[in-house]
């Protein structure tokens, strides 16, 4: 088994090896300080999280653990990526059952790449005519320009390099790591 972190900070999954990013003690204060800043914004509003899975869920089960007031959750499946590469094509494979109409979202994203998952959700609950939607994104990539998303909460602003940990994963695997791990190229 070579997914347990080694004294030099890196793990390895399959083919390829990476080095640690963020901390897992990194990751849970940024958290936190997310969570205090969704309180302030949304405490009272009973807000519906909306966790888009996979990669979000592990991220969404501790915001919504330092969010300090009621709130929901709801989930979504979309699929856009295959390996380390996005395939370009998003869909929805499982949808939400509540009623989002004049209810506050905020919609949960592991990571923002290209964009193009959040830009294609983001319209799809727009027409639902919620009443508002805030978007917390736990990394961002530089290239998030290609498809113009709202983003109010980023956790980590990153190089654009593949990651996993945290619930992002490679081929599968990796969703388990508490911290974030960066690819070593070459
Ligand atoms: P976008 O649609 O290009 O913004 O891609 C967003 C989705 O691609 C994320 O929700 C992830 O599932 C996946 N993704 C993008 N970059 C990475 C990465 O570095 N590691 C793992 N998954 C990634
Ligand atoms: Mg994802």
């Amino acid at each position: 088994m070579s997914m347990t972190a080694s004294p030099d900070n890196q793990v390895h999954i399959r083919d390829l090896s990476f080095q640690l990013l963020f901390s897992e003690t990194m990751v849970q204060e940024r958290v936190r300080a997310l969570g205090a800043a969704l309180t302030e914004s949304h405490a009272g509003l009973n807000p519906l999280f909306i966790s888009i899975l996979s990669g979000a869920f592990v991220f969404a089960s501790d915001l919504i653990r330092v969010f300090d007031d009621d709130c929901e959750v709801g989930f979504v499946k979309l699929s856009s990526y295959k390996g380390t590469r996005s395939s370009g094509d998003v869909q929805t494979v499982m949808g939400l059952e509540k009623d989002l109409h004049g209810r506050h979202l905020v919609v949960v994203e592991d990571i923002v790449d290209t964009g193009r998952t959040l830009h294609f959700f983001l319209n799809h609950l727009q027409e639902q005519e919620p009443a508002s939607i805030t978007t917390v994104a736990f990394l961002r990539k530089p290239h998030a320009v290609e498809f113009p998303v709202p983003v109010e909460h980023i956790g980590f602003d990153i190089e654009d390099k593949f990651v996993v940990g945290y619930g992002l994963d490679y081929d599968g695997l990796g969703r388990n790591l508490p911290g974030v791990y960066q690819l070593i190229e070459g």
